[in-house]
């Protein structure tokens, strides 16, 4: 028997609880995340406890959590004011724009502007989707609920539309090598599906 660490999460502060299921729970594919305020302000952040939950609708999850002050995160409040956004898949060679969206901006600043990433309207919904995208999903809130002792805004979105950057489908399928699709470790660390393998 290897040797094992055992861990009563109740015995860990928040901070290293925080650590110890980010770096568990990997890898973790990111929701880019764009929406669009009751003002009209368009908003693009990153959000990786995000998942797919079911396929008949297409329904994925995201989990957002609230600023120190207890305030919604800016993705938060617009999905519960206007209740749609686009989420993107986002390549490796996107990374640094993909962090450079998560910086805290207030409400009345756009990440689109400040990251200097050209949007285009999307087919269904307000909030724009990225000009130069590889998946893009036109999604509509179906649920939100308050979870843990955050809390952390859990929303459960129907994508309605999907949108592949044509150059990534083989066969039917989305390409995960030539996607290249970014997932997130624990601390600033990411990995990527350039080289997936099969398992029969
Ligand atoms: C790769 C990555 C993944 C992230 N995942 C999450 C997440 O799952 N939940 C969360 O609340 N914040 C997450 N963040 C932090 C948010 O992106 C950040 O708080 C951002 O400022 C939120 O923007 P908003 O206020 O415009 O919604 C992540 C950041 C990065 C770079």
């Amino acid at each position: 028997m290897p040797d094992t660490i055992t861990i009563d999460v109740n015995q860990l502060d928040r901070r290293d609880r925080y650590h110890l299921m980010i770096s568990s729970v990997i890898p973790r594919p990111i929701a880019w995340t764009s929406t669009i305020s009751r003002a009209g302000i368009t908003n693009l952040a990153p959000f990786s406890f995000f998942g797919g939950v079911s396929t008949d609708p297409p329904i994925v999850m995201l989990s957002i959590g609230r600023r120190r002050d207890g305030s919604h995160k800016d993705t938060a409040r617009n999905l519960l004011d206007t209740a749609e956004a686009v989420v993107h898949i986002c390549p490796a060679l996107d990374g640094p724009s993909m962090v450079a969206t998560s910086a805290d901006l207030s409400p009345t600043e756009s990440e689109f502007d400040s990251a200097g990433l050209p949007s285009i309207a999307s087919s269904i919904v307000a909030p724009p989707r990225l000009e130069r995208f590889a998946i893009a999903m036109e999604t509509r809130r179906i649920m939100h609920s308050e979870v843990g002792n955050g809390p952390v805004d859990l929303f459960l979105l129907e994508a309605i539309c999907f949108h592949l950057r044509s150059d990534l489908v083989v066969d039917g399928l989305v390409d995960a090598s030539r996607l290249a699709a970014l997932g997130r470790l624990g601390g600033s660390l990411y990995c990527d599906t350039a080289r997936p393998f099969s398992i029969e």
